[in-house]
């Protein structure tokens, strides 16, 4: 009998299982695909085991079975659902392993209650390489179901600067999947956040890809330290095989986007949460479809600081902590109104390693979360509010040249924008209540005493 069963077997399935299959634990896979299963049976073996029906693959599996389903995320979950729950007993357990919308695992969660099978969801980050060496893994589901398919997440897990694995218990229904959305849109506003620091980098200071490649990969080793960094290196120096030049000036700079960094922007905007980078990240995916193309080539003929480099870097990493910053004040408000009790030094722990968004800034995040610790925003940590203040002239800097040469900096600028307003103690909004007191008699509250107020603006004529 195998200890785990996978269904889906395109690349993150099939790299899942042998990642299962290369800790010690038995799997079975399977695929509605037929040609699927072909491949997968190649690494067929005493622990690896492909099966060609939904019945084969259930049977082969021990009780209580533990499945992952790794395939396209909505309705072909709902089929996959339908077409097991028959041949299932009650205690057994099936996890998500696609991203889904949150909504939808809610649902489920409370569906496949009702006929005692436990449902996580859970968010798996890495990619394929990920899938295979070590991924980021969101479980959120019933607690005690969970316990049972731990030692498996956790053997298969990225593990940490620490040897921990990257994956802890989320929260209850939907929540690890809406961990999920929270790091991709994370991962959306700081790789915004990255593409215009290069194009500061091309148009201001004007340096070639390799020298740009050579700053970024410079900043990984210590301003900052991220997965996203090294990447960035590795895409700007890699040389194009259809022409003699580097291919990223032949990439269409159009982005694209499958939504769950806008899923997360829809719910933060149901919350109100005040996640100005994330919203600037996906509006500029829309906008770099949207816009004319019509204009003139940037040609920057003002001076160049010395620092510009230096400030560049200093900016790219408070903007970063920005980015994480909204993303889990989105949590909290989250946890606040969903009631999941969820734990943000474990969360933080869980993307130090393996996942897209993983950087050496989360063990400070860890940190300042550390259990007891009460924070509102993640600036109010003094170690985030001392990056704040040595970093912030750098990033008005950086927003000021880039203004004077033209270039847009909308998630640079939304993170000066959201820095400037946190600590701020008066912010501008009693004028809008006393517009919307004028025209709507929509009442306002009062800074020096209890109560509900109108003014009467203007005599009746
Ligand atoms: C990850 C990534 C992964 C995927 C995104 C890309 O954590 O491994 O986030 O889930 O690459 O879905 O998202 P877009 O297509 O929306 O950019």
């Amino acid at each position: 009998m195998q200890q785990f069963g996978i269904i889906g077997l395109s690349v993150m399935g099939k790299n899942l299982a042998l990642n299962v299959r290369n800790n010690g634990f038995s799997v079975s896979g399977f695929s509605i695909d037929k040609p699927e299963v072909d491949a997968f049976a190649k690494y067929e073996d005493d622990k690896l085991k492909p099966t060609y029906s939904w019945e084969e693959f259930v049977d082969s599996l021990e009780k209580p079975r533990k499945i992952l389903i790794q395939i396209a995320a909505g309705k072909p979950v709902d089929e996959t659902l339908q077409k097991l729950l028959p041949l299932l007993d009650k205690g057994d357990i099936l996890l998500d392993g696609g991203n889904s919308n949150f909504h939808d695992t809610n649902r489920r969660y409370h569906e496949m209650e009702q006929h005692g099978i436990h449902f996580i969801g859970m968010g798996v980050s890495g990619g394929e390489e990920g899938a295979l060496n070590g991924p980021a893994l969101m479980p959120g589901g019933d607690e005690d179901a969970y316990k049972k398919v731990a030692p498996i997440l956790e053997a298969i897990a990225a593990k940490n600067s620490e040897g921990h694995p990257c994956v802890s218990f989320i929260g209850p229904e939907g929540s690890g999947h809406y961990v999920k959305m929270v790091h991709n849109g994370i991962e959306y506003g700081i790789m915004q956040e990255f593409s215009e620091v290069y194009d500061i980098l091309r148009k201001v200071a004007g340096k070639t890809n390799d020298e740009m490649s050579a700053i970024f990969a410079h900043w990984n080793e210590g301003l900052v330290k991220a997965y996203l960094s090294e990447i960035t290196a590795e895409v700007l120096k890699q040389k194009d095989n259809l022409t003699p030049d580097h291919v990223i000036d032949h990439i269409l700079n159009v982005a694209s986007y499958k939504g769950t960094g806008n899923w997360m922007l829809e719910d933060g905007v149901h919350l109100g949460a005040p996640i100005s980078v994330i919203a600037e990240a996906v509006i500029s995916r829309f906008m770099s479809k949207a816009t004319t193309r019509e204009g003139k080539e940037i040609k920057w003929n003002g001076e160049v600081p010395q620092d510009l480099i230096d400030n560049l870097g200093k900016a790219l990493q408070l903007c970063q902590a920005v980015a994480y910053a909204q993303g889990f004040q989105q949590l909290k408000m989250a946890a606040d109104a969903y009631n999941w009790d969820l734990r943000y030094p474990a969360i933080a722990q869980s993307w130090e390693a393996g996942c897209i968004i993983r950087s050496s800034m989360l063990k400070d995040i860890e940190k300042a979360f550390a259990e007891g610790k009460k924070l509102d925003n993640m600036f109010q940590d003094p170690y985030f509010k001392d990056l704040m203040d040595k970093n912030i002239p750098a990033l008005r800097n950086v927003i000021v040249l880039a203004t004077k040469a033209g270039i847009p900096t909308p998630t640079l600028s939304a993170s000066l924008n959201y820095l400037e307003s946190i600590f701020n103690p008066s912010l501008p909004a009693n004028l809008i209540q006393g517009q919307r007191d004028y025209f709507g008699a929509h009442t306002y509250f009062r800074n020096d005493r209890d109560g509900v107020y109108h003014t009467e603006w203007y005599e009746e004529k």
